[in-house]
């Protein structure tokens, strides 16, 4: 079996492999109103909120989509805060669909700075909402998403969180930070198989819901709300992933949120740790290193993809290499959802091995 450790779908434990080979049941019946039920209160009390909670069945940017088309109109002017390439993904959804987004732009590898936001705001009165990446995957970065929703409530503006790959896994307050819709799904820090967006939508989401004019049809929240009264989804629901979901809900609230919590900062030390050891420099700035995923920066004559080759073939490891402008320049480590320190020791340990057969020359 390889050791997959790319930042989303992640491994899953043995209790929710074995919920894949359930048989189906009927969508529209009281046993799967039940488990609807269990599930949307579970996950509030996971997102650490009050709002209403939907399961849709979509990957996460399906849940991105919604977020737009549920909250905005056509020429709404929206602020695009973006840090990397899912946060480019973000803005490009809304553009999409007619929005004016005004970019706030920052270095790949770096976090926000909060004071811009601020400045952002004031210079354009008009924006309605702030879309921004709570952990930007494809740098490692954690947002300070706490500072950033106190500057963007001090203007009274819609919060829309990108949380796909921070949700269940980094802290994430959602009642106590204001978002007013959170994404996230379920083959990140969920120990599921993709398959599902989650998403918590606020009383100020709904206020502009009732007033947004983007079209929408499978997305609408309005739609998953008044089914999900009948213990139902809409449309058909990833029966399979839900199975799942039930299961590692179970396994997450009795591991704790904060024991949760705790594991993927000492995880994600660990594995900054490892990969300094090595010699290598980490790619994000590390104080707002991400606890779910780790960039690497490709220095001192490392050829990425053969790296990446000689790991999967002669190791059975499996990293993911960079996105888009950082293709061949960064490789990422995934440590979320179902991950200790002990599957990161073997990847640090192949990876003193490949280090050199892939060209790497340490400075020391
Ligand atoms: C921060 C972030 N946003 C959006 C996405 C897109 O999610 P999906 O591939 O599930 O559509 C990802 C997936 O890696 C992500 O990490």
């Amino acid at each position: 079996m390889e050791n997959l450790r790319i930042p989303g779908p992640t491994p899953l434990p043995d209790e929710i492999l074995k919920t894949l080979g359930q048989q189906m049941i009927n969508h529209r019946g009281a046993k799967f109103g039940q488990i609807l039920n269990e599930i949307t209160a579970e996950l509030k009390q996971l997102f650490q909120t009050k709002n209403d909670v939907f399961l849709l069945t979509s990957s996460g940017t399906g849940g991105l989509e919604a977020t737009i088309v549920n909250t905005l109109s056509p020429g709404d002017k929206v602020l695009s805060v973006s840090i990397g390439f899912f946060g480019e993904r973000f803005a490009s959804i809304a553009q999409t669909f007619g929005a004016e987004v005004i970019p706030l732009c920052f270095e790949w590898g770096k976090a926000t700075d909060a004071d811009a936001v601020r400045q952002a705001l004031h210079a354009e009165p008009e924006i309605k909402a702030v879309l921004v990446t709570h952990n930007e995957t494809s740098t490692g970065v954690t947002n300070d998403l706490a500072a950033i929703s106190a500057i963007v409530k001090e203007f009274d503006k819609l919060l829309l969180v990108d949380a796909i790959s921070s949700l269940g896994s980094i802290d994430l307050p959602v009642d106590d930070w204001h978002c007013d819709v959170t994404v996230t799904s379920s083959q990140k820090g969920w120990m599921a198989p993709p398959g599902l967006a989650m998403v918590s939508v606020s009383q100020q989401a709904w206020q502009a819901h009732s007033k947004a004019k983007m079209p929408r049809y499978y997305w609408d929240f309005s739609q998953a709300k008044s089914y999900l009264e009948k213990g139902q989804t809409p449309w058909t629901p990833a029966l399979s992933t839900i199975f799942a979901l039930e299961v590692s809900l179970g396994m997450m609230l009795q591991e704790g949120l904060s024991n949760i919590i705790a594991r993927h900062v000492r995880v994600g030390k660990a594995t900054r740790e490892g990969i300094k050891s090595l010699g290598l420099s980490l790619f994000a700035d590390e104080s707002h290193a991400s606890n779910t995923v780790t960039a690497v920066a490709a220095s001192n004559g490392l050829d990425v993809k053969k790296m990446l080759k000689i790991l999967r073939e002669e190791h059975g490891i499996v990293l993911a290499g960079g996105l888009q402008r950082l293709a061949d320049k960064i490789f990422r480590i995934g440590h979320l959802g179902w991950v200790s320190e002990e599957d990161i020791a073997p990847v640090i340990s192949a990876l003193k091995v490949v280090l050199p057969q892939a060209g790497f020359r340490s400075a020391s």
